[in-house]
């Protein structure tokens, strides 16, 4: 296994929109290990592949405290959601220090292949249902700050442009 570099907002990689995976294969299923050591080191609960600079749709999420609840989502389409708009803190290992909140809806039915390739139903409400709309909108090219107003995008990409300048 090993640990992947996570690109980092505002890089333009990340807005580009992931490929279905046409089959499931032993390289897949080694992507899919790299991706859960990387998610497991930053810390966090949740990574889509794009993060990775891999285009594919891939996403990993473990919401347990105790880091032993592997969720993985290959291709996953959102049937529906259901509920009110709930407001949720949000943060995001391409946007290191920066949380702020979202609204979504508070349930969600997703289907996804598994790591075998199997077709599986999950109906998720709650951080679960956060993070698998915060994923799968990565597939599609967008970060969860795109959902803030525009003048705190830029504070945002002003204020990570220069931690990266200071870094370098
Ligand atoms: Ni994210």
């Amino acid at each position: 296994m090993a640990i992947l570099k996570i690109l980092q907002y505002p890089d333009a990689r990340l807005h580009r929109v992931a490929k279905p995976v046409s089959e499931v294969t032993d390289a897949t299923r080694k992507l899919i290990a790299d991706m859960a050591e990387t998610m497991y080191a930053a810390p966090g609960i949740g990574l889509a592949a794009t993060q990775v600079d891999v285009h594919q749709c891939i996403v990993v999420i473990d919401t347990s405290e105790t880091h032993d609840d592997l969720r993985v989502f290959i291709n996953p389409e959102l049937l529906s959601t259901e509920g009110d708009l709930k407001e949720h803190e949000e943060g995001c290992l391409s946007v290191p220090g920066i949380y702020d909140t979202v609204r979504r809806p508070e349930q969600v039915k997703v289907r996804a292949l598994n790591e075998r390739g199997e077709s599986f139903t999950l109906e998720a409400e709650g951080l679960l249902a956060v993070c698998i709309q915060h994923e799968i909108d990565h597939l599609q090219g967008k970060v969860f700050v795109e959902y803030l107003s525009s003048l705190k995008q830029s504070r945002i990409r002003a204020k990570l442009k220069k931690r990266l300048r200071e870094t370098l």
